[in-house]
């Protein structure tokens, strides 16, 4: 079975192609253009997304070596994400079905990040908890056979990755922000300054709290030129001490989860799980307390079709397929 899947639903525009035998082609197209501006633009991002998502479609089965012809099921992101953008990718791999006449699987943007760690060997034994961090979303589930996701917690304000993302644009790091702080970080002292780790509940998250309170440091430091020295020499210092308070709450909030749930299979996937200091701290976690870490390789933790692909498989195994009058859900939840 061919599966072509199509993810567009922020700022890339991806298409995979997922046979008996593996994963034939991975296509990523990042849509440039946004750094300038801070932040994606939904009117841009939608426009790109018209403009790649023929060429980048015809890369991916060009790569993976299949006509379309022999696609035998198309799956397509549906949401959750930006509305412009999910329409492209959603109206194209419905024509893609009906054209082809095979079936449409819509996926979950979400479900496609905790399915993505069977990209990779080695996989993760149902059931596992899984912290989904990315630009969009900050939660953690317990994930169970037969796509039961038993949601523990989620962020009630900003997601881990867009925390990464203003601080960095406090810091007139560019966007996105999160590569640049991990790369600047190696270079500082976690300990240069105490951030706030915002704990709520049992399992949920606040980034906005430790996003604010960086804003409150670097004003409090006085004028923009007295700002420009400190920061001169203290650049990597903020960021690794920024980096690290949300590491601890990330990683903490994973060791309670397997402490109470008892299960000893983890994962954690979506664009922040690329985090250097994030993946250490897991991996010393996982060794203090006995359990199973899964984290996937960069190409399939931010966006991307393959994880798409990955749970159309999961889904056409049980016959689950979608409507034609499948409709876009921007606020799509898992
Ligand atoms: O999963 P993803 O590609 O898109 C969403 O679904 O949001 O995640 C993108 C997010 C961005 O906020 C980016 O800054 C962050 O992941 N990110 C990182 C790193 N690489 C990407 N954050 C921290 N450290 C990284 N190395
Ligand atoms: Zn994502």
């Amino acid at each position: 079975m061919n599966i072509l899947a199509i993810e567009s639903s922020c700022d890339d525009t991806a298409a995979a192609v997922l046979t008996d035998d593996g994963l034939a082609a991975n296509v990523v197209s990042s849509q440039l253009g946004h750094a300038e501006f801070g932040g994606v633009v939904p009117e841009l991002a939608s426009r790109a997304h018209q403009r790649l998502i023929v060429p980048v479609v015809q890369e991916a089965l060009g790569r993976a070596g299949i006509q379309k012809s022999e696609v035998d099921a198309v799956a397509v992101t549906y949401g959750p994400g930006l509305a412009g953008s999910l329409l492209v990718g959603l109206s194209f791999g419905k024509a893609l079905a009906v054209g082809l006449d095979v079936p449409l699987v819509g996926v979950n943007h979400l479900e496609g990040h905790v399915y993505s760690v069977f990209l990779s060997e080695p996989v993760p034994a149902f059931p596992y908890v899984c912290l989904t961090v990315s630009g969009g979303h900050t939660q953690l589930n317990v994930v169970r056979e037969g796509f039961q996701h038993e949601l523990l917690g989620r962020t009630r304000d900003d997601a881990a990755g867009e925390a990464f993302d203003k601080v960095a644009k406090m810091l007139d790091l560019g966007y996105p922000g999160g590569p640049v702080i991990d790369r600047l970080a190696r270079e500082g002292n976690p300990a240069f300054h105490d951030f706030p780790r915002t704990k709520l509940g049992d399992f949920d998250f606040s980034f906005s709290g430790v996003k604010t309170s960086v804003l409150y440091y670097l004003n409090r430091l006085g004028t923009d030129e007295d700002r420009r020295a400190f920061l001169n020499d203290h650049l990597a210092d903020v960021c690794a001490a920024f980096q690290q308070a949300v590491v601890d709450v990330l990683v903490d909030r994973v060791r309670k989860a397997v402490h109470d749930t008892g299960i000893k299979e983890v994962a954690i996937v979506g664009g922040v799980s690329a985090n250097s200091a994030l993946k250490r701290e897991a991996r010393e976690a996982a060794e203090a307390d006995g359990f199973n870490l899964y984290i996937p390789p960069l190409a399939f933790s931010t966006d991307n079709a393959a994880m798409i692909a990955m749970t159309a498989r999961f889904k056409l195994r049980v016959g689950q397929t979608s409507p034609l009058d499948l409709a876009a859900a921007p606020n799509l939840a898992l």
